[in-house]
């Protein structure tokens, strides 16, 4: 009985806390081109006699779309004026390129005259509060996901948004969300991101668990595979993060069930792009025919993070990495950190890697680094001198057997 209890009350509570959102939708003519379900509250700061004054007001269940909201046309930006009770407004003025769309601006008003919501207030009349950087940007023709909290800050009067449960989508294909999903940083699984906090405020979480490893490969026109790799990969990109306002580093692990691979092989090149929702990676290997010796010469990473003010794109194509021979696989089983430019390197996790000659699918005899023969010393070592132990204990029960066998002849 109480087991099936369970289930009902979990999903009774998984509705409450998805019935308090709160649904938008914006239309022209019979054309939707925004949809938002969305929670949150507002907390805001106002003066009164005695000094402030600090209310957290909630989006109310009964708020609406407000006269105001628009699908926007030629100059005008698409926006959603959610309205409730007391003269409020949230704002949302949406803006896109050719891949992305985001919310430009987001703007609270609000109208302190209400003294149901703002009792006391020694000011009256509407308070307008904006920001251009809140952070909310996703993929076209996707829903923007934040289940999370998210807490933005709007500024001149300051107040603070916090968002929850929220589900949207601009410039819509069509009058239904998009299945497809661009997801927050902050609801990605707890080990995939952890944005390393400045080291002069507070100290650095502890480092993600290491990436799974992920197996990749290429195939040429022919259809036969040219290009091999398994490895675990971790991006360490330093940048400026839009909610906490300064220099963070993102390690984010590369999940390999949300990877796809592609790439093309040519003679003295080869390339394996990997793409995720967020991130593009691609590595161009370079084959020396001469000294039949080939590199990574090149590392390419684009992401596109909810948490970066712009998508960042950082390269470099004179890298000397994996260096192995034609035919021959290059192994690592150590973690190796490429370091690509300042602030970017790539973390790489039990690897093995062959860009060029495969042969019949699979990897060729592998080359191991010079940090996986320096961790292999350690054992030989340990084996050697335990072997010499061994030696000496046998050599010394044989004498001493022999002292005693010919001791016993004597008697
Ligand atoms: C709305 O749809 C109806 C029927 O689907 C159509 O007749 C009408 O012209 C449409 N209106 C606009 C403004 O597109
Ligand atoms: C708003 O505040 C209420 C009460 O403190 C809380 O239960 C709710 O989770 C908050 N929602 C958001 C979106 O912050
Ligand atoms: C002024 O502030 C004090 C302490 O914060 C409070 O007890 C008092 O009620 C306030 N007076 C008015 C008029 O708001
Ligand atoms: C709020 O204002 C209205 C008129 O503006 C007034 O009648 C009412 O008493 C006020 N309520 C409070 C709690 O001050
Ligand atoms: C608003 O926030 C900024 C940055 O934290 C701060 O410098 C400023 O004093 C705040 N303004 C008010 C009115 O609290
Ligand atoms: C989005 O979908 C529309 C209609 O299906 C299509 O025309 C457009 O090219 C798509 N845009 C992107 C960036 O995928
Ligand atoms: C495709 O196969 C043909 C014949 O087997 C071969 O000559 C050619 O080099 C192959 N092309 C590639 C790109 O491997
Ligand atoms: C990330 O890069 C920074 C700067 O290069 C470095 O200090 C830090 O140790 C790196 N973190 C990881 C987990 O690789
Ligand atoms: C970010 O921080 C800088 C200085 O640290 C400050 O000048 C700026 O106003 C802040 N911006 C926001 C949006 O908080
Ligand atoms: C991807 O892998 C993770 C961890 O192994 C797993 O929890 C998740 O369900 C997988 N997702 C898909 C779509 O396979
Ligand atoms: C990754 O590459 C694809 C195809 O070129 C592009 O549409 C997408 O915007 C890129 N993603 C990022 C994060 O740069
Ligand atoms: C190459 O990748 C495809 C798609 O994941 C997979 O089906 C195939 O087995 C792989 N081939 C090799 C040789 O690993």
């Amino acid at each position: 009985m109480s087991c099936k209890l369970r289930p009902a009350i979990a999903a009774l509570l998984g509705w409450l806390a998805v019935a308090h959102a709160v649904s938008f939708e914006v239309k022209d003519g019979n054309s939707t081109c925004i949809k938002a379900e969305l929670s949150a509250n507002f907390t805001i700061t106002y003066p009164v006699t005695n000094g402030t004054k600090k209310v957290t007001v909630p989006l109310p269940a009964s708020a609406v779309v407000g006269s105001g909201s628009s699908c926007g046309d030629s100059g005008v930006s698409p926006q959603l004026l959610a309205s409730f009770e007391g003269g409020h407004s949230l704002g949302l003025f949406f803006s896109r390129d050719n891949s992305q769309y985001k919310v430009a601006t987001l703007s609270m008003r609000y109208n302190l005259s209400d003294n149901v919501t703002f009792p006391e207030s020694s000011v009256k009349g509407i308070i307008t509060s904006s920001t251009n950087t809140s952070g909310i940007s996703a993929q076209l023709n996707t829903t923007y996901r934040c289940l999370s909290f998210n807490s933005i800050r709007l500024e001149d009067p300051n107040i603070t948004i916090t968002f929850s449960d929220v589900r949207m989508e601009a410039y819509m294909p069509n009058a239904n969300l998009s299945t497809k999903e661009s997801v927050c940083t902050a609801d990605l699984p707890a080990t995939t991101v952890a944005p390393t906090q400045s080291p002069t405020t507070t100290p650095a979480p502890a480092p993600p668990s290491n990436p799974e490893r992920g197996s990749y490969n290429v195939t040429n026109i022919n259809g036969t595979v040219c290009l091999l790799a398994k490895m675990g990969l971790q991006l360490n990109v330093t940048y400026i993060s839009k909610t906490q306002n300064k220099t963070v580093q993102g390690i984010v692990n590369l999940q390999p069930n949300r990877t796809t691979f592609s790439g093309s092989c040519e003679d003295t090149t080869a390339t394996l792009i990997l793409t995720d929702e967020l991130t593009n990676l691609t590595f161009t290997f370079t084959l020396n025919s001469t000294s039949k010796m080939y590199h990574l010469s090149a590392l390419s990473m684009s992401a596109a993070w909810p948490d970066m003010p712009a998508p960042v794109t950082l390269s470099n194509s004179s890298l000397n990495y994996l260096q192995g021979s034609l035919g021959r696989s290059y192994m690592c089983r150590s973690e190796q950190i490429l370091p690509v430019v300042d602030s970017f390197s790539l973390n790489t996790f039990r690897l093995q890697v062959q860009p060029f000659g495969v042969n019949g699918n699979q990897f060729g005899t592998a080359e191991e680094c010079q940090m996986d023969q320096d961790n292999m010393l350690i054992p030989i070592i340990v084996g050697a001198a335990l072997a010499g132990l061994v030696l000496i204990v046998l050599v010394a029960y044989l004498i001493g057997r022999k002292r005693s066998h010919a001791g016993y002849q004597t008697i």
